[in-house]
């Protein structure tokens, strides 16, 4: 049985991947900012208050947690906001940053002494941060706050190299959660199933590659 901490598992893509975690029987720790009903629901550790934005709120998580090894650390918690060429706001592009990008690092950097030889990380990015796969602009602020935590992803697969930790950066697919008001091409069952298998299969030899949740690698 694996410790799997997730963030932003009160709904969508983070709340599958927590049921489906938990369903098989590993400990899950489910941080979100509020529980939902749904959270409630299953047998996982939920941790509220957590915020990834914010030192105090990640401090939360890293007390819930305790001392206790951390085989697997999902940061799954996102947001996204439009912004166009002509439509330019910066406070929403930066805030895209502070949670898409700093917050993974933020939560990741927290639970440092927990993740231990063997344990993995994930963060939850998206294809439209990849420069190769950009065919269509637009989306200033996501697109460039999850390029940057693609670097982060890559950045911290050299520091954890050392101490036998993998890291994967993963999209999940167009995937029906609110974030996308209801479209996507998945719904989050089938994206969550799709993740869980590409972090089960994640090895010191895939440390630091970006994956589909479908089973394939895509380009920076
Ligand atoms: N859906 C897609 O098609 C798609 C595609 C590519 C990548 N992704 C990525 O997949 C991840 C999950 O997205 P989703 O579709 O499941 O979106 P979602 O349903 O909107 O869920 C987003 C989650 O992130 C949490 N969150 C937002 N800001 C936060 C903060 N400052 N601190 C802590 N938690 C915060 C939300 O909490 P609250 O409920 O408190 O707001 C919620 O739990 C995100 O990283 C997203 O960028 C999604």
């Amino acid at each position: 049985m694996a410790l799997v901490v997730i963030t932003g598992a009160n709904q969508g893509i983070g709340l599958a991947m927590a049921q489906q975690l938990q369903a098989r029987g590993d400990e899950v720790v489910a941080a979100c900012r509020t529980a939902s009903d749904e959270l409630n629901a299953t047998d996982c550790q939920v941790v509220e208050g957590v915020d990834v934005c914010d030192d105090a709120g990640v401090e939360l998580l890293r007390q819930a947690v305790g001392d206790r090894r951390v085989d697997v650390l999902i940061n799954n918690a996102g947001i996204l906001t439009s912004e166009r060429f002509d439509d330019l706001d910066f406070d929403r592009m930066r805030k895209q940053y502070e949670v898409n990008t700093l917050g993974p690092l933020r939560v990741t950097k927290a639970l440092s002494d927990n993740l231990r030889e063997g344990s993995k990380v994930g963060i939850l990015t998206s294809r439209v941060g990849s420069m190769a796969d950009n065919g269509s602009g637009g989306n200033y602020g996501y697109r460039m706050s999850k390029a940057a935590a693609n670097m982060a992803g890559v950045n911290l697969m050299h520091d954890f190299k050392p101490r036998g930790i993998a890291v994967i950066l993963l999209h999940p697919g167009y995937v029906k959660t609110n974030m996308t008001g209801g479209n996507g091409m998945t719904d989050t069952a089938s994206s969550a199933k799709g993740l869980v298998a590409r972090i089960d299969d994640l090895s010191m030899e895939t440390t630091g590659t970006f994956w589909h949740a479908e089973g394939y690698q895509l380009p920076w």
